[in-house]
């Protein structure tokens, strides 16, 4: 018997299959010939949340959650945190290299001359709500990108991807720096070609009279940081939101949208803003105890604590608290940490959080880092996303290129009523159930 095979024995008609083992997984396809009789459909797994199922190969991004290891493309998130920039980064994601001189100018080049938006793009950010949460307002003009580039459906064609994955990257900042000027009710800046990826992020969010901005280089280096830190993390809920969709062959800038709206949810890039909430809510490092107790008791969670995958320290949590003392000796500091930095001592040493394994993940600090560079609450979600979009790129065109994946199609178990007879309306007499609107 070959020794990579996994025997199953069905207990109802006592049949043992050979299911074969390829790289720690069995496929969920060889359990359909197990059947308990002609007529079944044959067994499937049930996995609602996806959490023991491998939807896809990858070659990109590697985690261990057990020991706290992240690396993009085989290379460690702190190597690359410590001595890359975010453009470099995002092309290794992409290309699966880092590049080489020439390679990285061509593509800053190339990113730097589509930062523009079309200018009806303005007149949609003109038409949100004056309290509009910039995420809504990503999530929306991201989707409408693909109304102006109809070529961007040409999904399968390589050199049409190239140019949708460097507009993408270089139109994120500005539909983000823009959605926040709205928000604060100030005229748009348009992109500066003259600074770097970060500088000019700093810039169409900051400027104000001055002739020409000049980014704080601690802060224009730390959000780099943080994009690096945040540019991929293998199958996350928004990441499979870009392949889920991308799989019917949709365009970048639609599948995008969906990455952006599933990152907005609290449980994943909503978290952020969610700490900044939890530690505002809590305000002082003596009321700690008493926000312990009743997330024990059921009654919320710690938010920035915890995560699908690292059942250890979250590197890039790590990271980022080091980052933090940069940023707040450049800026000044965030009150916040202190109840942060509390917070997490008693937390780890709580056998609540111990027994549990959770342990703070990267959004337990980036929010307090944010707040300190002057933006607020509700744009971390959106800079989360300015992060991720070389992740959800990758990704999506591995997928693209990988031909054993077809449209995302998942089963269902079906535990609804059996075939019923139409009940007429006349028939159907008085209902105990609330009456809906
Ligand atoms: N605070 C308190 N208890 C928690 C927390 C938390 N933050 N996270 C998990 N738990 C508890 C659960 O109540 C559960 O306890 P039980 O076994 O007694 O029922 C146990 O730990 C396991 O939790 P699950 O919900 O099964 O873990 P899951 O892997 O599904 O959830 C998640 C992961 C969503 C990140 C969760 O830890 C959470 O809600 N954290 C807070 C939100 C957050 O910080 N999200 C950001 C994640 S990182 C990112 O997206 C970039």
């Amino acid at each position: 018997m070959p020794k990579d095979t996994l025997s199953v024995t069905d207990n109802r008609t006592g049949k043992t299959y050979e299911l074969p083992i390829t790289h720690g997984t069995i496929r969920a396809m060889d359990l359909r010939q197990i059947k308990a009789s002609d007529d079944d459909f044959g067994l499937m797994a049930y996995d609602p949340a996806f959490t023991n199922t491998a939807a896809c190969v990858s070659r990109i991004t590697f985690i261990d959650g057990d020991r706290g290891i992240l690396r993009y493309r085989g290379y460690p998130i702190e190597q690359l945190a410590e001595r890359s920039t975010y453009q470099e980064t995002a092309y290794l994601l992409i290309h699966g290299e880092l590049p080489t001189r020439q390679e990285l100018e061509s593509f800053q080049h190339a990113i730097t001359y589509h930062t523009m938006v079309h200018e009806n793009i303005r007149k949609f950010v003109d038409g949100f709500r004056y309290d509009a949460h910039p995420m809504g307002i990503l999530t929306s003009t991201v989707a409408a990108l693909s109304t102006f580039y109809t070529d961007a459906k040409d999904v399968m064609d390589a050199e049409s991807r190239r140019i949708q994955i460097i507009r993408l990257i270089a139109k994120m900042p500005t539909l983000a720096a823009f959605a926040y000027r709205h928000r604060r009710g100030m005229p748009y800046v348009y992109p500066d070609n003259e600074l770097s990826y970060t500088g000019n992020f700093l810039n169409m969010l900051f400027r104000m009279t001055e002739q020409r901005y000049k980014p704080n280089p601690i802060v224009e280096k730390a959000l780099d940081v943080l994009l690096i830190l945040h540019a991929d993390h293998e199958q996350n809920c928004s990441t499979s939101a870009m392949r889920g969709v991308g799989s019917s062959l949709a365009d970048p800038y639609s599948a995008t949208a969906a990455a952006c709206a599933a990152l907005y949810g609290p449980l994943h890039g909503g978290a952020n803003e969610a700490v900044v909430r939890m530690l505002r809510e809590i305000g002082s490092v003596k009321s700690i105890a008493g926000h312990i107790e009743r997330v024990k008791r059921g009654e919320g969670r710690l938010m920035g604590f915890g995560h699908r995958v690292y059942k250890n320290y979250d590197p890039r949590a790590k990271i980022i608290k080091r980052l933090a003392y940069e940023v707040f000796d450049a800026q000044g500091k965030n009150p916040l940490i202190d109840i942060a930095l509390e917070l997490e001592q008693i937390a780890l040493s709580d056998p609540y959080f111990v027994e549990r394994k959770l342990y703070p993940n990267v959004d337990f600090y980036s929010g307090i880092i944010y707040e300190a560079m002057g933006l607020p609450m509700d744009m971390f979600p959106a800079l989360f996303a300015l992060g991720r979009i070389a992740g959800w790129l990758a990704q999506w065109q591995e997928l693209l290129e990988d031909k054993e994946q077809k449209i995302a199609r998942p089963r269902q178990v079906y535990l609804g009523p059996d075939e019923r007879r139409y009940v007429p309306l006349s028939e159907r007499g008085h209902s105990e159930r609330p009456l809906p609107g």
